[in-house]
């Protein structure tokens, strides 16, 4: 990927980069989403094209700062509190604190080892991104929705202030507003890994989101109708493809190389044997790419 048309070089790992083209499909339209009362937070909204509204249109989806970072809140739900990207994922409380979960997750064993970074290219509010730059992936983040990525990049760099992410980490995870599509199309590197989690109509019994965000997001963006045009462009140029699908549904396309399930969800793993790098093979390929 690296010197292509959509990463004109290297970027600061741990920032956004922001691109301004106009996200395709209605449910990009940054139109049903306004700001307000975003004191600090204007440089980011203003290329994402996020009005800020003196007075709030109570008919409009509300993006308003809270404890630091962005919150959104759906149109009449002015008194609830809104949705935020918290980091990291996963945290459990002990008397002592917060702690990681020391399970291995499903998502980071469907990748392996053998990736030389992963495209997240539904990244959402970031979690499972978190999870596999946690694993020790370099990992890169695209998400599509103007105020969805207003909200992850306002909850990373939150967390980042707060000694929340361990630099090693931020230092692994870049995040960057974009149309999956296109990114898949400017891989030009062997053994990159991509990764799908597309919204799903409901029911869905599963998600790295709590249920309240996951419900407001699919208001918000709606079901991710080109999934499987994705998956296939993914196929061709990836090493491996996973795709997080609920627990009983079908494959979104057939071939899957093998799958991973709990009881609540499963990841379907596509293996492009033309792509995978062999051991020892690294030439040509820089972890920088991704
Ligand atoms: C189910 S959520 C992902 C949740 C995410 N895995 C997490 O851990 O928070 C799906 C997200 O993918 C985004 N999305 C769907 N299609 C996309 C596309 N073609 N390009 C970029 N983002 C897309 C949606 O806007 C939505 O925010």
């Amino acid at each position: 990927m690296e010197g292509s048309a959509a990463d004109p070089g290297p970027v600061a790992a741990g920032t956004q980069r922001v691109d301004e083209t106009p996200p395709i499909g209605s449910a990009g339209s940054p139109a049903r989403v306004q700001a307000h009362r975003v004191a600090g937070f204007e440089a980011l909204l203003a290329p994402l094209g996020i009005p800020i509204a003196a007075e709030p249109d109570p008919g409009r989806f509300l993006l308003t700062a809270c404890d630091g970072a962005l919150e959104l809140r759906p149109p009449g739900e002015s008194d609830r509190r809104g949705i935020q990207a918290d980091f990291p994922p996963d945290r459990e409380v002990t008397r002592g604190g917060c702690r990681q979960p020391s399970r291995p997750e499903l998502l980071v064993r469907a990748f392996g080892a053998r990736i030389d970074g992963i495209l997240d290219l539904t990244a959402g509010l970031g979690a499972d991104a978190y999870r596999l730059a946690r694993a020790g992936h370099r990992v890169c983040a695209v998400e599509r929705h103007p105020a969805v990525f207003a909200l992850l990049v306002s909850g990373f760099e939150r967390a980042r202030r707060r000694g929340d992410v361990p630099e090693e980490v931020a230092n692994r995870l870049r995040l960057e507003h974009g149309e999956a599509l296109e990114r898949i199309l400017a891989i030009d590197a062997p053994g990159v890994g991509v990764y799908l989690d597309p919204m799903y109509p409901p029911p869905r019994r599963s998600s790295a989101l709590p249920k309240r965000a996951l419900q407001v997001l699919r208001q918000l963006v709606g079901d991710s109708s080109d999934a499987a045009e994705l998956l296939a462009a993914a196929r061709s140029r990836a090493a491996r493809v996973v795709v997080k699908r609920p627990h009983r549904a079908p494959p979104l396309a057939p071939g899957t190389s093998h799958a991973l399930a709990s009881k609540l969800v499963r990841f379907d793993v596509y293996v492009n044997a033309s792509r995978v790098r062999r051991a020892g093979d690294a030439a040509g390929t820089s972890r920088e790419d991704v």
